[in-house]
């Protein structure tokens, strides 16, 4: 494969040249690609705008890229290996000749029921094949996906779909995850209620569970596949045209839709997966993300596809029906690079290796991870138990925002450190600074995490909102974008990790803000005030910690304990249950500056069980309430 790195010297060779001329140097990747029409400029871009373009006036559809460009030689191999959620429903194999087929035919679902080029389509589905093709049949014809993870509450449904003015809703009667089924589409009813700009919802039938169908706008997808061809000319797309919305949160209450454009995604999605896998032709590829995250469209959906590989698409959770079911895909699959979560790795360590024994694991050539810091002990676990000490583990640091991997070893060519990403890939140019903007130079410094030149899949705007877009991540540091996370770069010149320095908790590789909870939480009419932070858990790496100032109790004939689980509940009714706080201590104040300002670091501090390092208080507007609260948190 061209472009694929395989030796120290050579990525040291190929990151030079990404520094020394990055338009030479992705002009020469794109070239691989099939365009419509060439490019006339590799590159324009400020930070200031941000106005960043990419293969400028270029012309192309990526589903061409995945499917017209190599059919011929790759037709009858196999695309998307898909492992239902119960190991006694057989696996199913989907060539790129089938999944050409079905692309095609649902693109002309799409356009037959009136769906238009730049027309945003809403995705609310289980990790089914339908969702990989619902997603490249939006691409095809040139309509925004905006794929909702569908474990997201009706609420959040429906924000979501306003925000981006969508018309058309894709979904399941069902879903199967665990141990009982799961309803979906009355879920998109709720929310539906809530939106006016939805003319049109198309239900894929996956349970049969019997489901109300809105008339003149609710229709079957077996029905209107079978109205159509499975032939489909694609759409001709601008290099910059809208690819795909994607939803996340922020330090502020609502999520932002990060919008990724055509050109540039495809050439970066498809390098990366390439390259940090070392992916070769005939390979088994399994990413256990979910289609509602970066990373499954980034690295089960349009990385792999683009390279022509082939990827398990998994039902299913790790505990099902019990904690060996990853390691027996494995083994079923023959899998050979898999790709995962600290949360899953951690929370199946705890499970103990007897599940691991039975299955041989011998396939594998390379462990990933991805979400959030992995933690040495994990790391060290996944790489005895998993790898069985013979594999490279790539510590994979990226973003929703950063539409592809930035920082990570290349398996088995860059080294590796427990619980480092290590190093920039290619074409990525990372700065740490200080609180000041100040660079901080050489290795053994601490800071923030900058990148000071465009990539190819970064983040062109949010949607609907520019000024959000600059705001959030180019007005910090003059001419950088800002990641939101603190690094470490150790005295070997490895990048470590360290996690988010702004309002975002990550929970089991999930980012929520910490206003968007606190706002969920405030919801509850008895909930006067509330301040929500992050601390550290054995398990999601973080945890949701909750204090809140409600009315009096007795008064509204309550207790503690049936407040909190109304908070609890309104919390997932509200945002969804990966949101629901792990802890909720009732206060009767919160500690504030005198200007006003919740003082979240001494309530972090106190979440996380020290009592003794906070700080002068006395200059607090209400310095008794620090006492009262470590009290009650025992300390
Ligand atoms: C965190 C997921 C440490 C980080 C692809 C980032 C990580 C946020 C890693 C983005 C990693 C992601 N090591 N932290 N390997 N990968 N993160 O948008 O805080 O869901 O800013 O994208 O996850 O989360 P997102």
């Amino acid at each position: 494969m061209a472009f694929q790195i395989h030796s120290l010297g050579g990525y040291l060779h190929e990151y030079q040249k990404s520094v020394a001329d990055p338009e030479g140097f992705w002009e020469d990747i794109a070239s691989t690609f099939f365009w419509r029409k060439r490019w006339d400029k590799v590159l324009d871009w400020n930070f200031e705008g941000p106005d960043v373009k990419w293969f400028i006036n270029g012309k192309l559809n990526i589903t061409e890229n995945i499917f017209e460009r190599r059919l011929y030689t790759h037709g009858d191999q196999t695309a998307i290996i898909w492992e239902p959620n119960d190991p006694k429903e057989p696996s199913t194999r989907i060539t790129y000749k089938e999944l050409y087929e079905k692309v095609c035919n649902f693109a002309n679902v799409l356009l037959n029921n009136g769906v238009k080029k730049g027309d945003r389509v809403a995705i609310y589905m289980p990790m089914i094949p339908e969702a990989a093709i619902a997603m490249l049949a939006c691409a095809r014809i040139g309509a925004v996906h905006s794929v909702v993870f569908a474990g997201f509450s009706a609420t959040s449904l429906a924000d979501r779909i306003n925000d981006a003015g969508v018309n058309t809703v894709l979904t399941t009667d069902g879903a199967y995850r665990g141990a009982k089924p799961l309803s979906i589409k009355p879920i998109v009813d709720e929310a539906l209620e809530k939106c006016s700009s939805v003319n049109k919802v198309i239900v894929f039938k996956r349970t049969s569970e019997e489901v109300q169908m809105k008339n003149g706008r609710d229709v079957w997808w077996h029905e209107e596949t079978a109205k159509v061809s499975s032939e489909n000319k694609a759409e001709v797309m601008d290099s910059e045209d809208m690819l795909f919305i994607l939803y996340t949160s922020g330090s502020t209450g609502k999520p932002k839709g990060v919008v990724h454009t055509t050109g540039g995604y495809m050439v970066y999605s498809s390098y990366t997966f390439r390259n940090v896998f070392q992916y070769e032709d005939g390979d088994v590829f399994w990413c256990t993300a979910d289609v509602g995250w970066i990373t499954g469209h980034s690295y089960i959906v349009y990385g792999p596809l683009l390279s022509g590989a082939t990827v398990v698409m998994f039902e299913g959770i790790p505990t099902y029906p019990d904690a060996g079911r990853f390691w027996q895909v494995i083994d079923k699959h023959k899998v050979n690079q898999f790709y995962t979560a600290p949360t899953a790795i951690r929370s199946l360590q705890a499970f103990g290796n007897d599940f691991i024994t039975p299955y041989d694991l011998s396939s594998l050539k390379l462990l990933g991870s991805v979400g959030e810091p992995i933690n040495e002990e994990a790391w060290r676990w996944y790489h005895t138990f998993i790898g069985k000490g013979r594999v490279p583990i790539v510590d994979t640091w990226w973003q929703t925002e950063t539409g592809g991997i930035l920082i990570s070893p290349i398996a088995g060519v860059t080294p590796t450190k427990p619980a480092f990403a290590t190093l920039p890939l290619p074409g990525v140019q990372p700065i740490i600074v200080d609180a000041e903007g100040k660079e901080l130079k050489g290795n053994g410094v601490e800071g923030n995490l900058c990148i000071k030149f465009p990539w190819p899949s970064m983040l062109r705007t949010t949607y609907g909102d520019h000024e959000r877009c600059r705001q959030t991540y180019f007005s910090t540091y003059k001419n950088l974008y800002f990641t939101g996370d603190g690094v470490k770069r150790d005295e070997d010149g490895y990048y470590r990790i360290l996690g988010r320095v702004d309002d975002v908790i990550n929970v089991s590789g999930h980012r929520l803000g910490t206003a968007e909870i606190e706002n969920a939480i405030n919801e509850h009419t008895l909930v006067i005030e509330s301040a929500v932070v992050g601390y550290p858990h054995d398990i999601k790496g973080q945890g949701i910690y909750a204090y809140v100032i409600c009315e009096d109790l007795a008064k509204n004939q309550r207790t503690e304990k049936v407040l909190v689980n109304e908070i609890i509940e309104t919390v997932s009714k509200i945002i969804g249950p990966i949101a629901k706080p792990d802890k909720i201590m009732l206060v009767s104040g919160l500690p504030k500056t005198r200007s006003g300002k919740i003082m979240r670091r001494i309530l972090r501090k106190i979440a996380e069980g020290d009592g003794s390092n906070l700080g002068d208080t006395t200059t607090l507007l209400n310095p008794e309430i620090v006492d009262e609260i470590k009290v009650k948190a025992g300390l």
